[in-house]
């Protein structure tokens, strides 16, 4: 049992809540941070105490991290999208550097153990070789890549510095949602590929489009590696368990190590519903790496983790399954 107190910011989110869920399997007790500006309070168990803040208020902060006797601190909250990052960067500046920086002082002067970042592979911007290893060159091509990896450093620095055992988690393409159909991907407006497929299906949107066909990959569409939201939930566990049992600081990389390309992707959706996707070919998207693949041997020897929803079916089905459920909701 890992009987850790642990808050989670963004905990009323999509993957924040399926970490959520893991924790609380693993033995934890939870606390949610979350401000609600994407999340939702039913993404929230109803026994697992909620706090709306902003995760960058340090007195709001450190007064729930004293409170709880918070042992570690699983840091989720932020804003994601590769393309708003491009037309918005203050928006990203903020939300994913200037708010983690803040938190990441409380959680020092708290005296938290352990903190555990979800950063991304969009550090890595487009890199010389494929797979791409953690310790490969960080060149991020948009403003999303730059601040998570501008936090990646504030936290080797302040482990240095102050002793804060850390965890950075570069997560790869995450997608799907808890088999047992308790949470899933809720936000509105979504842009992210599975997402708008499964969309589509239950007839949420009139089409999907193909951002670009003429890139250097085999089909000419962008590749990706999809990781399933609840094997990527049980690296986080796995993750703290190191850190609170003494382990070193880790860097790791999140994903599958296998890249499935946009039409891969759109005709494992089609096969899965038996609906004939309306597709349409549409530019290049600003910001996108045309090659996205993981090596992940280091967390699978570091942590013994191995993924356990590994097929592009199994990812696909539970978003589609969450998508359906969503869909009867909001007729009731
Ligand atoms: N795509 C389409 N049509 C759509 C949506 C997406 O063709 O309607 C394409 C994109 O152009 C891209 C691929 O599908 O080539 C995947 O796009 P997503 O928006 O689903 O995801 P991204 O790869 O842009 O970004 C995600 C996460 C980042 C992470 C990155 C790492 O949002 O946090 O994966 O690969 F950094």
């Amino acid at each position: 049992m890992l009987e850790q107190r642990v808050l989670v910011t963004g905990g009323a989110g999509y993957i924040g809540s399926h970490a959520v869920l893991a924790l609380r399997e693993a033995g934890c007790d939870v606390v949610v941070l979350d401000d609600l500006s994407t999340g939702s309070t039913a993404a929230v168990p109803d026994d697992v105490p909620f706090v709306e803040a902003d995760a960058g208020d340090m007195a709001t902060v450190g007064e729930v991290l004293g409170r709880h006797r918070i042992d570690a601190v699983m840091h989720f909250a932020g804003s994601i999208l590769v393309p708003e990052s491009v037309a918005n960067p203050l928006k990203y500046y903020r939300n994913n550097t200037g708010v983690s920086r803040n938190l990441i002082e409380a959680a020092v002067a708290a005296g938290v153990k352990a903190f555990v970042f979800s950063s991304t592979a969009a550090v890595y911007g487009i890199p010389d070789e494929i797979p791409v290893l953690e310790d490969g060159p960080t060149r991020p091509i948009n403003p999303y890549g730059w601040s998570k990896l501008m936090t990646e450093q504030v936290l080797r620095d302040v482990g240095r510095a102050d002793g804060l055992s850390h965890a950075i988690l570069r997560y790869f393409n995450v997608a799907g949602a808890d088999p047992a159909g308790r949470t899933g991907q809720s936000t509105p407006n979504a842009t992210h590929l599975i997402k708008v497929a499964v969309e589509l299906v239950t007839g949420k949107r009139a089409g999907i489009e193909i951002f670009g066909e003429d890139y250097p990959t085999p089909d000419g569409t962008c590749v990706r590696d999809y990781i399933h939201v609840s094997d990527l939930a049980d690296a986080h566990v796995r993750a703290l368990q190191h850190l609170t049992s003494g382990g070193d600081d880790l860097l790791l990389n999140c994903g599958y190590g296998r890249g499935y390309s946009v039409r891969e992707v759109l005709d494992a959706v089609a096969a899965e519903s038996g609906a004939k996707l309306a597709i349409r070919s549409a530019p290049r998207r600003a910001g996108d790496p045309p090659a996205l693949v993981s090596d992940n041997r280091r967390i699978r020897e570091t942590l013994g983790w191995s993924p356990r929803f590994d097929t592009l079916a199994t990812i696909v089905g539970s978003a589609l399954a969450w998508e359906r459920k969503l869909g009867e909701a909001a007729k009731t």
